[in-house]
């Protein structure tokens, strides 16, 4: 992305009277505690950064590449460096950082590396939004202390429906570090398409990986094990955590293609949907599949889906290995089966030493507490939520409205979803979370945070990808990081002038919310 900061700041310096960086200022998500000063400070010729940690030799050398088209970092010693980072001892927040500007330069303190790093995003932002010009950056007098509302910051991107690639992910994660976002859930299992190799089970990918929402027969498109970690290490690079989701027992379609020796079938709207719950050798199956998958992710947590299973599981009913299952164990209905295929499940993650993570139809199956985590999904049903809360299971909110980008953003467009009508607007999404849900507990701590899913059988090409994406994920970067009290739509709206001209540079695409005419939606060639 080097040079493409270049390009932006050519274009900021060429409209540089309309740009307001110099009274406003252009952080996204509003930190939490700011004053600012008179004045500003400029940084240019010799500029030095200073560490007080060799911990932090990969974050310094990350951001002198990551601004190097602006401003030529070397390192200093530490009493006269431009730019001190220091590590401090941990406090009680440690995504917190402290930041400030002077004369004497920019000093960023913070209880841990993530903190820094945090810090260092606003900084950034604060070299790309004023008028900086090549080698020279203009700062504004101010003084920072931040730390997050919410803990879990997250995005969720499927790509069983549509394949996007290495290239498209690590354009996400950089977009979504710069803006403090910190979870990517990427749902790599689905229906249309398997997207991961797993090396016991190779069919999965180069057979299971064939297709996509809009064509069954697309050549295979798969993550394979290399290019799963080069993702995983850029990411936690940028201190995001990646969430690898293998939906099960519903959602299998596409492995059931590679492997239909487990496959438990489906119902005629949905063939072949689940895996086979009354076999034992599936439970070994997906252990070793999920097994693989510890190997590469070194997340405390699996997804392992759970959502929808009725859809696809009449099969059951009739499937001598279920049949011979339920009487086994005394499994009165398609609900008990379900419920026993989830606890083997679970238990085996528990086995791999992760957290569980699963829809919010996990909360009716009785799955301990103390080690799972629900995401709500179902806008209609809070009671699902309520129950999550009452149950004591930490929990993510994401619920389709305002939440699923696959949603629309506006009454007119045409290609997106809506559910009687509703949709997810941009201030929809800087207003969540509502308090209503909120005060839903006593304990708030079980709400760990908030997040955004972008389901892609609207999406099917980058261009939809970009328009459905942004600026919501400015949205949903400040509803997750900002408290409420600093909260501002129309003061945010100003501040994401400059971070569209940036991603004007970038050639990335987005729904402009100011000149929505400028931005007509793509279309998308789904069909149901
Ligand atoms: C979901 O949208 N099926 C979680």
């Amino acid at each position: 992305m080097k040079y493409i900061i270049l390009s932006f700041l050519i274009f900021a310096m060429s409209c540089a009277s309309n740009n307001q960086a110099d009274e406003n200022i252009s952080i996204i998500p509003q930190p939490n505690n700011m004053e600012v000063g008179k004045g500003s400070v400029t940084l240019n010729g010799d500029v030095t950064l200073s560490h007080n940690s060799e911990s932090l030799l990969l974050l310094v050398e990350n951001f002198k590449t990551d601004v190097a088209e602006l401003i030529s970092l070397s390192d200093g010693n530490d009493e006269n460096a431009n730019i001190k980072l220091e590590l401090t001892t941990a406090g009680a927040n440690d995504q917190a950082y402290y930041l400030e500007t002077s004369k004497k330069g920019v000093v960023i303190r913070a209880g841990s590396e993530k903190g820094l790093y945090y810090g260092l995003q606003t900084l950034k932002q604060l070299m790309l939004f004023s008028n900086s010009a090549k080698g020279k950056v203009v700062l504004p007098v101010l003084t920072i202390d931040d730390a997050p509302r919410f803990g879990w910051r997250g995005l969720m991107l499927d790509e069983s429906r549509s394949f996007f690639g290495v290239e498209k992910v690590k354009e996400l994660l950089e977009l979504m570090s710069l803006q403090k976002l910190n979870v990517f859930h990427w749902h790599l299992t689905d229906d249309p398409g398997w997207r991961i190799e797993i090396k016991k089970y190779p069919k999965l990918a180069t057979i299971g990986g064939v297709g996509n929402e809009l064509d069954p027969d697309a050549p295979a498109q798969f993550y394979t094990q290399d290019e799963i970690k080069e993702i995983v290490q850029f990411a936690a690079e940028r201190f995001i955590q990646v969430i690898p989701e293998i939906d099960m027992p519903g959602h299998a379609r596409a492995a059931n293609r590679a492997y239909p020796e487990y496959s438990g079938g489906g119902s005629e709207a949905h063939p072949e949907f689940t895996f086979n719950p009354g076999k034992e050798e599936t439970y070994a199956y997906l252990t070793d599949i999920l097994r693989e998958i510890t190997t590469l992710f070194p997340s405390q947590y699996i997804h392992m889906g759970g959502d929808e299973v009725h859809f696809g599981n009449e099969k059951w009913n009739t499937d001598p290995n279920v049949r011979q299952l339920m009487r086994r164990e005394k499994l009165e209905d398609l609900k008990a089966v379900e419920h026993y295929f989830v606890h083997r499940m679970a238990d085996s993650i528990r086995m791999l030493n992760k957290t569980v993570i699963g829809w919010d139809e996990i909360v009716d199956l009785n799955l301990a507490a103390d080690n799972s985590l629900v995401m709500w999904w179902r806008h209609d049903k809070v009671n699902k939520l309520q129950a999550a809360l009452d149950g004591g299971y930490d929990v993510v909110l994401c619920p389709r409205i305002p939440l699923y980008y696959d949603f629309d953003q506006d009454a007119s467009h045409q290609y997106g979803r809506k559910w009687g009508g509703a949709y997810s607007p941009l201030d929809m999404v800087y207003a969540f979370p509502p308090d209503t849900l909120l005060n839903l507990t006593q304990n708030q701590k079980l709400i760990k945070g908030i997040q955004a899913n972008i389901w892609t059988e609207r999406i099917d090409d980058v261009e939809r990808l970009d328009y459905m994406t942004h600026p919501r994920l400015s949205a949903l970067a400040e509803a997750a990081w900002t408290n409420k009290e600093n909260k501002n739509f129309d003061d945010f709206k100003e501040r994401l002038k400059p971070m569209l001209s940036y991603f004007d540079a970038l050639g990335i695409g987005y729904n402009n919310p100011f000149e929505p005419e400028l931005t007509p939606e793509p279309v998308s060639k789904y069909k149901k």
